[in-house]
């Protein structure tokens, strides 16, 4: 059976630049042949067991923030927007006025790209040595453990850096669904960074400046097939976003994101209609470490597949990203990370595999041990 996803040639040296990866199977592919299967690559170390106690899934729940409220500006929304940043890096958003027309167009639009038949989605696979596309990225090397999904990536916004060749344009709706998904997305997120940056004492435009005008929008599109052993394998590895921050929507009836917190593995129940926020290595590190991007991963399930879609808004890639000067104090906060330009930062993320926050020690001045 071929299931290998990316086709293997060479695209003209991709346009974004980012990095590449090795051509993996689909899992999903896999699951429709054999759904009792758990081949040998995907199974993680004993470590890695994805256990949580029952106790903190019930009783631990990441903070909710609400956008109607944030919009209007009003400061105790503010406030609790700060210490969510700072306590969890992660929150839920709610009333944010998006059309839940609108969400449930793009779910169904993703739901459909993956029912295509494997030859149809095989025409929108990944160069070897590109990031966009469908396929899976985060693959260095062939003894490297899988995880247990499928996707498919593409850069959104600015305009222009859409690749309509890995678009799946033939697919009804799918284009229409994206591009409207894609500017709300862009326009809670505009509203997130004006907050960020008046927290981080600038102006409501000061993180806009300093990360090269409009934030850049790339979405990827997330398939974990069911698997017959979730305690063996990972949706995804552990991992912090290389983004300024991200906005995820995922199905309401399966949980599957799980958050570090306090060394503890703690599960987010999706809110109906809500959207995920979590704050990016980028962020973390203009902010000077008082908001940290919080190493996430996803766990599968036998019963039932579950998708979610990830909006990561990043800087320019020419932009030099280092902490902002109101959150340096020699005395009390010393600079902690290096000024670097944005695309070196996510050239060094897309050369590793998943592995926490191990990545960020690039941009970090000291080395700790503190992944
Ligand atoms: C990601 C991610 C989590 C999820 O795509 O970066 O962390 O729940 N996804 O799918
Ligand atoms: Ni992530």
């Amino acid at each position: 059976m071929e299931v290998r996803v990316e086709n293997g040639g060479s695209y003209e040296v991709g346009k974004s630049g980012w990095g590449k990866s090795l051509p993996v199977p689909s899992i999903q592919e896999i699951m429709r042949s054999d759904s009792q299967l758990v081949p040998q690559r995907y199974i993680h170390e004993n470590k890695d067991w994805p256990i949580i106690s029952e106790d903190l899934a019930d009783s631990l729940e990441i903070p909710v923030i609400d956008f109607s409220f944030l919009a209007k500006g009003d400061e105790d929304e503010v406030q609790k927007l700060h210490l969510a940043c700072k306590d969890w890096g992660f929150f839920q958003v709610i009333n944010h006025g998006v059309k839940e027309e609108i969400l449930d167009k793009m779910k169904a639009a993703v739901a459909a790209f993956f029912e295509l038949p494997f030859q149809e989605k095989k025409k929108y696979a990944k160069a070897e040595n590109e990031i966009e596309g469908y396929g899976q990225n985060f693959v260095v090397s062939e003894h490297q453990k899988l995880d247990w999904s499928d996707m498919i990536y593409l850069f959104t916004l600015p305009s222009q850096n859409r690749n309509f060749k890995f678009w799946p344009l033939s697919l009804p709706g799918f284009k229409e669904a994206l591009e409207e998904y894609s500017r709300e997305m862009q326009k809670i997120a505009e509203e997130l960074q004006a907050n960020f940056s008046v927290l981080m004492g600038l102006k409501r435009d000061g993180l806009k400046r300093l990360q090269g005008g409009e934030l850049k929008q790339g979405i990827r599109m997330n398939y974990y097939p069911i698997c017959s052993r979730p305690d063996l394998v990972l949706g995804i590895s552990p991992h912090s976003d290389g983004t300024s921050f991200t906005l995820l929507l995922q199905d309401d009836d399966v949980t599957g994101l799980q958050i570090k917190h306090n060394e503890d593995w703690v599960p987010v129940k999706p809110i109906p209609n809500s959207l995920v926020v979590n704050i990016g290595d980028a962020t973390e590190i203009q902010s000077n470490g008082m908001y940290k991007s919080i190493e996430h991963r996803a766990v599968t399930n036998e019963k039932k597949p579950r998708i979610s879609i990830a909006t990561f808004m990043f800087p320019d890639d020419e932009q030099e990203i280092g902490p902002v000067e109101t959150m340096i104090d020699d005395q009390n906060h010393p600079k902690l990370y290096r000024n670097i330009k944005y695309v070196d930062y996510v050239r060094e993320k897309f050369s590793r595999k998943m592995e926490g926050k191990a990545h960020t020690q690039f941009a970090k001045l000291r080395t700790t041990t503190n992944h």
